[in-house]
């Protein structure tokens, strides 16, 4: 009997357990509102897998190399980011006047800075600066409980640093323990070399799947549908020929102007559609009706402060999928904080506490193709755990703007635990 066997750690007296043990499958409409709350629980681990799961008495009588005493918290799964641009050089503190003067942020973008002011930072700094800063960020993001990410090139917007920004996402995967699932958006705007020519310039990034292939570089490929950048027509035809090279796709749609893209990345067959800010009925209607994910950042909805946000409640409505993002980059989301945006959605995208926690878990794997390695805890899959500081789950999208993280664990070893104070302010 498994009862019988030696653990490498029990974690008892949790408060709350989420397991996400739904069944199959990402959680669509209605579904979104199922979620299983055990007390009083206990979870063992073996060999950085769930080995158990069962009630805090019941763990009494199991042996353990190391016990760890929950003290009443609250344990979920390690969170999945599924939309990051993680890699890229320097960073835009500098256009925050322009932000405040009303410049908009495709009108920064149409004048060089913006994304294009990140793609010279990107190119000029060394693989080795990017991986540095890149490990600096990823860090943060396991601080506030996330294990498993989505990473983006597209800072490049040439072969070699598209390349470079892969190579760092890849060096990351094999050299972190969070895992990293990597996205070629070398479609993220228009470099200056090719400006009036986006058509030749999309010839030249699809040239580019071939050697992305070959390194098995990336999964996804994902594309910037927006005015001034690139029509759904163009966007369309190109996820095609990368599904048909074998890639995954994913699609930047909707996010500023109301353009179509939501419909398209539906009628593609896209595994999420990214932002949706815009998305019209018909397009809020086709996520109900496909197995396409949307993926929603309100994070930069915030940030960008056109006081617009995704319309989630009529996604969900319709039968959709919902999962959450920080869509952390250095123009639109500068944010690793994963928890301001589940009080983002709380607050803003009217999602309840059951909601946002399957939309920061299992259906956020889903949306990167990892709904049977992460965002779930069940006997057989990976132990990325998370304690909680917090008395339940209704609590975290409650009490914004801090880290509520007490304990990281990724494949059952401990990665992060909250720092303490310093001696002579806590014993005072
Ligand atoms: O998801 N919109 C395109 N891409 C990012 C922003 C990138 C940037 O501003 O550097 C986004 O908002
Ligand atoms: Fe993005």
């Amino acid at each position: 009997m498994t009862t019988e066997k030696h653990f490498d750690t029990i974690i008892d007296n949790i408060g709350q357990l989420l397991t996400m043990d739904h069944g199959d499958g990402p959680l669509k409409g209605e579904e979104m509102s199922k979620l299983k709350v055990s007390e009083h629980a206990a979870l063992a681990i073996r060999d950085g897998l769930v080995a158990w799961i069962g009630t805090h008495e019941e763990a009494q009588s199991l042996k353990a190399t190391e016990r760890i005493d929950a003290e009443g918290k609250l344990v979920t799964p390690g969170l999945v980011d599924p939309h990051t641009h993680l890699v890229f050089g320097g960073s835009r503190e500098h256009e925050m006047a322009l932000k405040q003067q009303g410049v908009p942020y495709l009108e920064i973008l149409k004048r060089g800075g913006g994304i294009l002011s990140t793609v010279g930072a990107t190119r000029e700094a060394s693989e080795e600066e990017l991986l540095t800063k890149a490990r600096f960020h990823l860090n943060r993001m396991i601080s506030y409980g996330v294990t498993t990410v989505e990473a983006k090139s597209g800072y490049g917007l040439d072969r070699p640093t598209e390349l470079k920004q892969l190579r760092v996402a890849k060096q990351l995967n094999e050299s972190h323990p969070a895992d990293i699932v990597s996205t070629f958006l070398g479609a993220h705007a228009i470099p200056p070399e090719f400006k009036g020519r986006s058509d030749e310039f999309l010839t030249e990034m699809l040239d580019l799947l071939n050697d992305i292939e070959k390194g098995q570089l990336a999964e996804f490929v994902d594309i910037f549908c927006e005015t001034g950048v690139f029509t759904v027509e163009q966007s369309r035809e190109f996820l095609k020929k990368a599904k048909e090279k074998g890639f995954s796709v994913k699609i930047h749609a909707d996010e500023i102007d109301p353009l179509g893209g939501t419909e398209m990345a539906t009628e593609i067959g896209a595994t999420s559609g990214d932002h949706l800010v815009g998305a019209s009925d018909k397009g809020i209607h086709a996520l109900g009706e496909t197995d396409t994910i949307a993926v929603l950042l309100p994070g930069t909805s915030f940030y960008l402060n056109k006081g617009k946000f995704a319309n989630a409640r009529g996604m969900m409505d319709a039968g959709a999928a919902v999962a959450l993002s920080t869509d952390f980059n250095p123009g639109s989301s500068p944010t690793e904080n994963l928890q301001f945006i589940m009080n983002l959605a709380s607050l803003q995208l009217k999602m309840t506490p059951e909601e946002i926690w399957n939309a920061v878990t299992i259906n956020a794997a889903y949306a990167i193709n990892r709904g049977d390695s992460a965002g779930k805890l069940a006997p057989g899959r990976k132990a990325d755990i998370v304690l909680w500081d917090v008395p339940n789950y209704h609590y975290v999208p409650y009490h914004y703007g801090v880290n509520h993280t007490h304990t990281v664990m990724k494949n059952g070893r401990i990665i992060y635990r909250k720092e303490k104070l310093h001696e002579h302010i806590s014993a005072h």
